[in-house]
This record gives structure tokens, C-alpha cells and sequence, in this order.
């Protein structure tokens, strides 16, 4: 670390220097020539933050702790959703730790304002050595608040909403189409390599785009804002608007906290009786289907998955059999990450998952069905040593028989 931290600082030093020699010089041939070949340039848009924003005429802050004192009930909202803590999430932390990939901040904590340095390019095209100034106007606070308000509603000295409102303390700017899913996508549709153990592949704009919620007028802010109608200041008449939890997976960020969970799935069971004789067989069959989510489930983040298990167990719980059905992704990240599998539900599809057991002795059975979604693996936590810092799964449907044989 300490010798990479030097070649760098040698680096930069060096780049200054020359920089320096050669205007002096008028030799900027030269100049140019040790740019291209050591430093690769911004090109893709999330390798650039969103450019620092000043604070819009009327307020005094761009933080969302300022927003919530005028706008309480969706700034309480948006405190619950994980937008709110993207930086803190600790699997986040311990991999900027481990990767120093800079690049990873331009989703998790967009605005420039938000980070330490201002990059300017990587030296040797390689993320985890940018080429970086430190940012002047770095605002600690505004860190903290990850994807904040000011994200998706403060450019160019404006609030951008879609209201078109005139009594507003603040300087405001109608931009319907920029509040759109398109704003959603620039974080939620990329896919990219930042180093060949470290992917990204976030597709679940193109899931929805070529799925039926697009062709029935559903989106991104449809789903996952819901709309409701009430006053965006108190005393002023109600207005047409939207929740601001972001709800989707439930699995909470931290212990402490609720998440909110939209259900995708819809779930059919064949019936199970309470008697049957010995020598009959169990034949149990449960339908999943992806109802409702406008994308795969899941989506996004190739680590989380669904368990679907089964469990025959003797009268006192002992487990006499156990089967483990899993849907998801699964990837190799090591020597480099690579798609190695993938049963994801899309958008409107089922799949029926039986289980079978020979009822050949007389007695008392329970027989339990479970599923649960996760986040990411238990190995996968241990390795980020963040076992124990919040919940790696939740229930999503659960159901217990007891089960006579006689
Ligand atoms: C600046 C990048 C960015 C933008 C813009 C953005 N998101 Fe996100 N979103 C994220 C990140 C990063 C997370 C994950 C945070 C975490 O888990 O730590 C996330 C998480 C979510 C989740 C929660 C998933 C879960 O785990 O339950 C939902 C839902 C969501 N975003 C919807 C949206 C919608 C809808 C929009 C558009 C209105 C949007 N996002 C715009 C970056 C963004
Ligand atoms: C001093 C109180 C106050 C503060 C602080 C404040 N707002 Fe507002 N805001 C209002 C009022 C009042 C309205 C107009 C409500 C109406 O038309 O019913 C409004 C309207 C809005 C709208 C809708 C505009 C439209 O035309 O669609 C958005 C979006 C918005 N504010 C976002 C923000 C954000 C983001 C912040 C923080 C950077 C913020 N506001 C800070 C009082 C405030
Ligand atoms: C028709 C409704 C619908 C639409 C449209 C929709 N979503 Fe979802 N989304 C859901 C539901 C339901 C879930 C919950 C999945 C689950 O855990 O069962 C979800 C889950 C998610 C998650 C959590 C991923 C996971 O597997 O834990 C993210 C992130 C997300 N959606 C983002 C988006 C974005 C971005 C868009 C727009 C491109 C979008 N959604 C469009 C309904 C929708
Ligand atoms: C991830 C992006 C995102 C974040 C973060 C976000 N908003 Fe919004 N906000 C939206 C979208 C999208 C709309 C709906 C625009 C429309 O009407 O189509 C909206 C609408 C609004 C409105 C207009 C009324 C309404 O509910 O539709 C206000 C006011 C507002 N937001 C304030 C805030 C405040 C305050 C915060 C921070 C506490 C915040 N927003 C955080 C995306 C965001
Ligand atoms: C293009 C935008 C983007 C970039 C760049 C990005 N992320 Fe994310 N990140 C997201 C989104 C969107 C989600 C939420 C995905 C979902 O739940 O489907 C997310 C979620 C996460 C999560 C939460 C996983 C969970 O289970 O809740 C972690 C950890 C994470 N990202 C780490 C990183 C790291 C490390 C980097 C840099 C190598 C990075 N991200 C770069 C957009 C981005």
C-alpha cells in the first residue's frame, strides 16, 4: 500500500512537474503525448460524479436534513429508504476499504460536493489508481446523507420537481422528464467492470423495458414511489404525490431499522391433508410465480437470492429430511468474476417446486415450507468480516402441517 501510495504520489508529482516545465517550455507536444499514454480520460458517465451544485436561491442548504424542515413527512420517508445510507451500508465500506475503487462513490454518494477528491482520469486506465486533487469544497455531512434529496432534485442553482408549483420559497424548475425512470436508470442500468474481481451488473432497466409493466404504463417511481395526495408543506392544500421509502427487497440495513417490502411473488400451494395411511405418498407442489415486479427477481445485486426449503421432521421437530431449492444468480470472483449460472424469475414467470415423501410408517410428521430472500451468502459476509452487522435474510412465505399417518 504505502509503496503504491509513493509510486503514485512520484506520479503525479512528475506529471505536475513536466506540467509545469512545458508550458514554460511551449512543448505541450510532449505534454499531451505523456497524458494520453498514462492517464485514461472520464468517458463513461458514472465515472464522473454530478457536477458540484450550488445551493438554489431561497435556501440555505442543499442537505436533506434542511429539506426535512419544511418537507418533514418525506424526509422522514426517505430516512427509512436505503438511498439514505448507500455509503454506510457496511459490505459497502469494507469493500472501498479493501478496493479503493473511487468510481464507486458516483452512485453511492453522487454529488461532487458529496466527495473528498475531484478526479480527473486513471492513470493506466486503472480504477484503483485515479488521478485525483483533493475537493475544496468537500462537505462531510452531505457524505453522510448518501443518495440525498439534492441528487435526484438540485441542479444548476434549481429544485427541479414535476409539479410546475409557483409558491415554493425556493427557486424551482418544472422538468418532468428528468424526474422520470431516467433518472433511476443511470444508477440502476449499468454494466461495467471496475477491476477483473469487481463487476457490475446492474440490468434491471432492461429487464423492465422489454417486460409487460413498461407496455402497461408501470415504472421504476410507479412501483416503487407510490402516489398519494397531501400537503408538501404544513397548511398549504394537498397536492398530488409521491412516498419517498423506496420500498423493494424488506432485508434491513441495520438492526435497528424496518425496511419496506413490495411483494413480487405470488405463491400457489397444493392442498396437504391432516391424515393419511401408511404406504400413501406425499405429493406437495408449490407455484412461484413473479407477479409483480416490473424486472427479474431478483434483480440487480447478482448476490441476493431466494431459498425455497422443505423440512420433514418426526413429532418433536427432529429433521428427518431436508431439500433446498435456489433462485438467483451465481457468479465465480476469483481468478475473475464471472456468470456462472442464472434461474432468475422473469417478469411474469412461474415455476413449480415439488417435494415428495413415502408416508411408509405409522406416526406424527411435521412438514414445514420456507422461503426466504438474501442478501448475500453467509461466506460471502465472513469474508467482508460484517457476519453479525445486519440481517442477511427475511421470511417471505412460511407455512407448518402437522401430519397424522394412520
Ligand atoms: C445516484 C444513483 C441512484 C439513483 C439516481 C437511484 N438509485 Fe436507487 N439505489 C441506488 C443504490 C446505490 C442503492 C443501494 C443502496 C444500498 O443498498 O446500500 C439503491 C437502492 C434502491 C432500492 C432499494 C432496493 C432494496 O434493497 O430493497 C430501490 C427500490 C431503488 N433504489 C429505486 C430507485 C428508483 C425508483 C429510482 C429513481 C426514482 C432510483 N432508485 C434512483 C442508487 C441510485
Ligand atoms: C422553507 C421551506 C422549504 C424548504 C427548506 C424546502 N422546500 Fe421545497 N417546497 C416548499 C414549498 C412551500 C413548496 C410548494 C408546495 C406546493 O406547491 O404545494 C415546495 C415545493 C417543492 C418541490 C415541488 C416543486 C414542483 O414544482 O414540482 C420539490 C421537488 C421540492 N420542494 C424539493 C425540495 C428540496 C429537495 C429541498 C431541499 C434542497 C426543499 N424543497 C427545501 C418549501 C420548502
Ligand atoms: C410493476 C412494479 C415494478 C416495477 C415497474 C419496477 N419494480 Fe422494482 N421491484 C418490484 C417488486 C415487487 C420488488 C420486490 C422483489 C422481491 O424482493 O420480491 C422489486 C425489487 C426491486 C429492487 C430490489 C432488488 C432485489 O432483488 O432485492 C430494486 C433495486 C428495484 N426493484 C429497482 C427497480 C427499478 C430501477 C425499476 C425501473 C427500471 C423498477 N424496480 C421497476 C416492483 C417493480
Ligand atoms: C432517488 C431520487 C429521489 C430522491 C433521493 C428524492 N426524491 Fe423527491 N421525488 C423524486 C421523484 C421521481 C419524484 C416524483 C416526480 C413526479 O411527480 O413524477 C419526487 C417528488 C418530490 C416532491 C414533489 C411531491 C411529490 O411527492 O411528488 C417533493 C416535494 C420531493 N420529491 C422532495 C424530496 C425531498 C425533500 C427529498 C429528500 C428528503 C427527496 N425528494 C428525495 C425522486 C427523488
Ligand atoms: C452505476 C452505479 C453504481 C456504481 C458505480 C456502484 N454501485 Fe453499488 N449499487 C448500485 C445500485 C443500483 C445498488 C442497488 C442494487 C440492487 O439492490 O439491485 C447497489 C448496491 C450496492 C451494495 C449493497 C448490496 C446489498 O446487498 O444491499 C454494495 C455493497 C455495493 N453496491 C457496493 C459497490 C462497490 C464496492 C462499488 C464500486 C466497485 C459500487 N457499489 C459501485 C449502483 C452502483
Amino acid at each position: 500500500m504505502h509503496g503504491k501510495t509513493l509510486t503514485f504520489l512520484l506520479l503525479l508529482i512528475s506529471i505536475a512537474c513536466l506540467d509545469l516545465l512545458l508550458t514554460h517550455c511551449g512543448r505541450s507536444d510532449h505534454k499531451q503525448k505523456l497524458q494520453k499514454q498514462d492517464t485514461v480520460l472520464l468517458t463513461k458517465h458514472w465515472e464522473s460524479p454530478i457536477p458540484h451544485q450550488e445551493i438554489p436561491e431561497g435556501l440555505t442548504s442543499i442537505s436533506a436534513a434542511s429539506c426535512g424542515t419544511c418537507h418533514a413527512e418525506i424526509y422522514k420517508e426517505w430516512q427509512q429508504s436505503t438511498h439514505a445510507v448507500a455509503f454506510q451500508d457496511p459490505q459497502f465500506q469494507a469493500e472501498l476499504k479493501k478496493d479503493n475503487i473511487i468510481t464507486c462513490l458516483n452512485c453511492h454518494t453522487p454529488l461532487q460536493n458529496q466527495q473528498e477528491f475531484i478526479v480527473r482520469g486513471f492513470i493506466n486506465g486503472d480504477y484503483k489508481t485515479p488521478w485525483k486533487e483533493v475537493n475544496p469544497h468537500f462537505d462531510k455531512s452531505l457524505q453522510l446523507e448518501s443518495i440525498t434529496c439534492a441528487t435526484c432534485h438540485v441542479r444548476d442553482g434549481q429544485v427541479i420537481g414535476a409539479l410546475g408549483s409557483d409558491r415554493a420559497p425556493h427557486k424551482t424548475l418544472k422538468d418532468p422528464g428528468f424526474l422520470s425512470e431516467k433518472l433511476c436508470l443511470g444508477c440502476h442500468n449499468v454494466v461495467d467492470e471496475a477491476s477483473p474481481q469487481l463487476v457490475c451488473t446492474f440490468e434491471t432497466g432492461d429487464e423492465w423495458n422489454a417486460n409487460w409493466a413498461k407496455r402497461e404504463g408501470k415504472n421504476c417511481i410507479s412501483c416503487h414511489m407510490p402516489s398519494t395526495e397531501r400537503p408538501l408543506f404544513p397548511g398549504m392544500s394537498k397536492r398530488a404525490g409521491h412516498f419517498h421509502h423506496f420500498p423493494a427487497s424488506g432485508i434491513p440495513k441495520f438492526k435497528d431499522r424496518e425496511a419496506g417490502r413490495l411483494e413480487s411473488m405470488e405463491f400457489t400451494e397444493s392442498p396437504v391433508h391432516p391424515g393419511y395411511s401408511p404406504g400413501d405418498l406425499l405429493n406437495y407442489q408449490l407455484k412461484i410465480k413473479n407477479s409483480f415486479a416490473g424486472h427479474n427477481v431478483p434483480t440487480g445485486d447478482p448476490e441476493r437470492f431466494f431459498l425455497i426449503r422443505y423440512q420433514w421432521m418426526d413429532a418433536s421437530g427432529n429433521i428427518l429430511k431436508e431439500e433446498v431449492h435456489r433462485i438467483g444468480e451465481e457468479w465465480q470472483w476469483h481468478p475473475v468474476a464471472k456468470k456462472i449460472s442464472d434461474n432468475n424469475l422473469k417478469p411474469k414467470e412461474e415455476r413449480v417446486y415439488p417435494f415428495t415423501q413415502l408416508l411408509d410408517r405409522a406416526g406424527t410428521y411435521r412438514f414445514r415450507v420456507e422461503v426466504t430472500k438474501h442478501r448475500m451468502t453467509e461466506e460471502n459476509a465472513r469474508y467482508n468480516q460484517i457476519l453479525g452487522e445486519y440481517p442477511l435474510s427475511i421470511e417471505v412465505y412460511s407455512k407448518q402441517y402437522e401430519i397424522a399417518v394412520e
